[in-house]
């Protein structure tokens, strides 16, 4: 119940605590990304706030944190004309036309040949508003509409929690105008999909049109169960302040005041400054936690962009450097199976070829049967296919709408199209898989180049050219089978010169000279990686021994866990397994006697020692760093899988790093790695590298 009582001044003062309380914590938990309260403890003092305005209604303010979960449906957006118009920028699309706006800046400041300073900062592909602030609390926003008039859209922009609805006391000015794009975080983007496949409700395309969607609702309740996000990059009308003088300097400012602003923002020299920044940004493009389609340059000195000014509607101190699309729709032709090395089935999109983040595409992987059913995908759809920097091309969504009559499901054939061999899904797995092992042509090749690799036995000029065209032609089965090929078998291949099928022979024989754990490797046990191969030679000493371990004493070598151990016995469990290692010892494949050592092996020694191969392979002795957070597995997880591939993995990220893997809501150390150019994998680049393994 209201009561008619004036508050008691401790209840005014306790309000004005907890709204300033609870709006710092919203600051921390939504802009820095570091939460300082539990959620427990946010509630309460949320409720109790709650309470109290409902005791004291006279005290209730629209700048109170409980105004963040909307209002009353609208009828209609109000217009809202923009104080000073909201422009749009030109576009750049390659080097040359950024060498022309640096020339036409310094034309236009009479520079000369020097350099211009440059801020610098990520293009978000979101939508544009503007935020005003009257003595420092909000009271307004809008949509950029034609530029001059846009839509009033202030209920839906308060519930988006990182838009502060009051500024830090010191920065009370008459007037601010903020402005920013409003977006979808991918993560949010994915748990909406995910919501709505639950609900049987329509796929997003992409975070885009989910935040339009999102903002554009007349019912503010719908947009605060939407989990919109905003980025601030400049400023419209100011009134009783004193602006900074460059743009950096008032992204600072803008920081202070609690508006989230780009962490990858760079001021830069010239045009060199500007590639480079280019550079870096597309790097990292696509582990950033949301979407961009390009960069943004701007004359960083204001008393500059003044002077050069505005030419139609577009500024000429700035300029949008845009990248490729990354998304294009396109028919799915059809889908096929293909077969990794260890029987892994995954299903391809054959898709009309597109052009997209800069390559055509015609294959997309599916990556498993429950994506296709996920992504509710028939053969026959349109479909936005994705390419995201160097990831393998994906199917994002199905545009529904587009879907022809004719259209068919996807059925995973029970058959290896390769050796006709049952394909099985084990409980548990999502992964099918054809049974056929060695026998099923695609695994044989597969499993011939792991053998053959400089890793493993190491057979210089036996190629996947090579090895496709022994199997083909039914020469060879097994490792075995290549120390029984003769000159004869060889030469009557096709393109295959005597002299080549001569050097052929003398690396085959000299493969035969090993040692046990490059041996072990080339078996292409499941799970087993270099530096598992080498801690089972040691452990155990010789082959026998290894071969006739239990799951037990397998589990007793340095970080060995259940599933490689079991992996280990289902390989030298299956008799034709066996079978092969036995005529390869027949062949006279041989290694020198191993020491045996227990305990935990060396570092020093089992560090693998650098040559051209290992930097072909993306793990081996690389040194991995992990940040933020990984969907597909824990982060302990990731480090047992990249150490079993003889990675390393480091805490801090330097110039010595190979790759950082930024999970969601990676942080300081994807900035530094941006900042020293290392390479970046997101989460599905560092999956689909995994998957080749
Ligand atoms: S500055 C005077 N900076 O791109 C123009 N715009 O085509 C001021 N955008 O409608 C815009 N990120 O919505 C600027 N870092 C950024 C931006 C950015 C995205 C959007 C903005 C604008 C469009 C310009």
């Amino acid at each position: 119940m209201a009561s008619d009582a004036a508050a008691p001044e401790q209840v005014i003062n306790r309000l004005a605590q907890l709204k300033r309380e609870l709006e710092q914590h919203n600051h921390s938990y939504y802009v820095l990304d570091l939460p300082t309260i539990t959620d427990g403890e946010w509630d309460r003092l949320f409720h109790e706030l709650l309470a109290l305005e409902m005791q004291h209604p006279e005290l209730l303010t629209q700048d109170s944190p409980t105004q963040r979960v909307g209002g009353k449906p609208l009828d209609a957006f109000d217009e809202v004309t923009h104080r000073v118009p909201m422009l749009s920028l030109g576009n750049a699309f390659s080097d040359g036309d950024i060498e022309n706006f640096d020339r036409r800046c310094r034309e236009g400041l009479d520079l000369g040949d020097a350099e211009i300073e440059y801020a610098c900062e990520p293009k978000f592909d979101g939508l544009a508003i503007s935020l005003t602030y009257v003595r420092g609390v909000f009271v307004q926003g809008a949509t950029r509409g034609d530029g001059a008039v846009g839509e009033g859209v202030t209920e839906n922009l308060k519930t988006i929690r990182s838009i502060p609805l009051v500024l830090p006391e010191q920065c009370r000015q008459a007037l601010l105008e903020v402005r920013g794009e409003v977006l979808m975080l991918r993560r949010d983007f994915d748990k909406l999909n995910d919501r709505q496949v639950a609900k049987n409700e329509k796929l997003f395309v992409n975070p885009r049109n989910a935040a339009a969607g999102s903002l554009r609702q007349l019912d503010s309740k719908l947009t605060a169960a939407r989990p919109l996000t905003f980025f601030a990059y400049g400023i419209g009308a100011v009134e009783g302040a004193a602006v900074p003088s460059t743009h950096s300097a008032l992204m600072d400012w803008l920081e202070s005041m609690r508006f989230p602003v780009a962490r990858q923002r760079s001021i830069v020299q010239g045009v060199a400054g500007l590639r480079d920044f280019y550079q870096r940004i597309g790097q990292a493009r696509a582990a950033l936690p949301y979407d961009i389609d390009g960069v943004v340059y701007k004359v960083n000195r204001f008393d500059q962009q003044q002077t050069l000014g505005f030419v139609s509607r577009a500024p000429r101190f700035a300029i949008a450097h845009k990248f490729p699309a990354e998304e294009a729709t396109t028919v799915l032709l059809g889908i096929d199976v293909q077969v990794g090395r260890t029987g892994a089935i995954t299903p391809v999109a054959r898709l009309q070829p597109v052009f997209v983040g800069g390559t055509t595409v015609s294959n997309a992987t599916l990556h498993n049967e429950e994506e296709i059913r996920r992504k509710d995908l028939r053969i026959g759809d349109t479909v936005v296919v994705r390419r995201a920097g160097d990831v393998i091309p994906e199917v994002a969504t199905v545009i529904i709408e587009k879907r022809p009559a004719n259209s068919l499901a996807f059925v995973m054939p029970t058959r290896c199209p390769e050796c006709d061999s049952a394909i099985v899904k084990l409980e548990g797995e999502v992964i099918a898989r054809c049974t056929g092992g060695l026998i099923c042509p695609a695994q044989r090749k597969q499993a011939l180049l792991h053998y053959a690799q400089r890793r493993a036995v190491d057979i210089e000029g036996l190629g996947d050219k090579l090895v496709e065209q022994l199997v083909d032609a039914d020469v060879v089965h097994t490792p075995a089978d290549l120390y029984r090929l003769g000159i004869t078998a060889l030469s009557n291949l096709e393109r295959m010169a005597e002299k080549s099928a001569t050097n052929l022979l003398a690396s085959i024989e000299k493969s035969k000279r090993t040692t046990l754990p490059k041996f072990l490797f080339g078996l292409g046990i499941r799970q087993i990686g270099e530096t598992t191969a080498k801690d089972l030679a040691k452990h155990f000493g010789n082959l026998d021994a290894i071969m006739d371990a239990s799951v037990e004493q397998l589990l007793e070598v340095h970080d060995v866990g259940p599933v490689v151990a079991q992996s280990i016995r289902q390989f030298f469990d299956e008799p034709h397994n066996r079978e092969v290692v036995e005529q390869l010892r027949a062949c006279k494949v041989t290694w020198p006697e191993v020491q045996i050592e227990h305990g935990r092996a060396s570092q020093g020694e089992n560090a693998p020692v650098g040559n051209a191969d290992a930097d072909l392979d993306p793990f081996n002795g690389k040194t991995f760093v992990l940040t933020g957070t990984l969907e597909a597995m824990s982060r302990d997880e990731a480090k047992d899988r990249l150490e079993a591939l003889s990675a390393k993995v480091s805490g801090s990220v330097s110039k010595k790093t190979d790759f950082v893997i930024a999970g969601a809501e990676a942080g300081s150390k994807l900035d530094r790695a941006v900042e020293l150019g290392v390479a970046v994998l997101d989460e599905a680049e560092f999956l689909a590298l995994l998957a080749q393994r």
